[in-house]
């Protein structure tokens, strides 16, 4: 019936029949069934993380990342020399997003806690940390605050997951989770 026209031109006059309000009232009950299961799945699911979000213009999120890794650097990876950073444990740590990778190198160690610092220098990236179930949409302009507490060592690799050009697949990073011990640092270190 909706793909004729209504025969009476002033169709919100008329008066609802049954079976209109039947629907209605069944879709407003189902949107409230989701809107709780929302706040259900976040408490229950494991799946939803609490996460904080600010505003931050990405040559300051750049600036301080640059300065956590000339102060906690251990050693250098790769043919270019990616820097590997052991923050201190419980300290804010800093990993950006560029076209394509993820910097710098994180090791953390296991069983502290940290508050991890996300955001972008260009463009939407999406941090997907494997293989858990961690998954964060990354753009310039906002930072993302993971408060974590790595429950195992391993190595675990960042992904990412929103198309970002043609080196998109190539955007692989990495964190290292270690048992907590002496550091020594390649740069002045605390
Ligand atoms: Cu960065 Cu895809």
């Amino acid at each position: 019936m909706a793909i004729h026209p209504p025969e009476e031109r002033i169709w919100w006059n008329e008066k609802l029949t049954k079976i209109e309000l039947t629907w209605i009232t069944i879709a407003f009950l189902w949107g409230l069934v989701m809107f709780f299961a929302m706040i259900y799945w976040h408490m229950v699911g494991e799946q939803n993380l609490s996460n904080e979000a600010y505003k931050i213009k990405p040559d300051v999120f750049g600036e301080r990342t640059e300065a956590m890794t000339e102060k906690y650097t251990v050693r250098e990876e790769g043919d270019t020399g990616i820097p590997v950073v052991h923050p201190p444990a419980g300290t804010e740590v800093y990993m950006l997003a560029r076209l394509w990778e993820w910097w710098p190198i994180l090791e953390l160690e296991k069983g502290k806690t940290y508050r991890l610092h996300l955001s972008s220098l260009d463009w939407q990236h999406g941090f997907s940390l494997q293989p858990t179930n961690i998954n964060l949409q990354v753009h310039p302009g906002y930072e993302m605050v993971v408060t974590l507490t790595p429950p195992e060592t391993g190595e675990f690799s960042v992904v990412c997951n929103e198309f970002c050009g043609i080196g998109h697949h190539n955007m692989v990073g990495r964190i290292y989770v270690v048992e907590p011990g002496p550091v020594e640092y390649l740069t002045d270190g605390e």
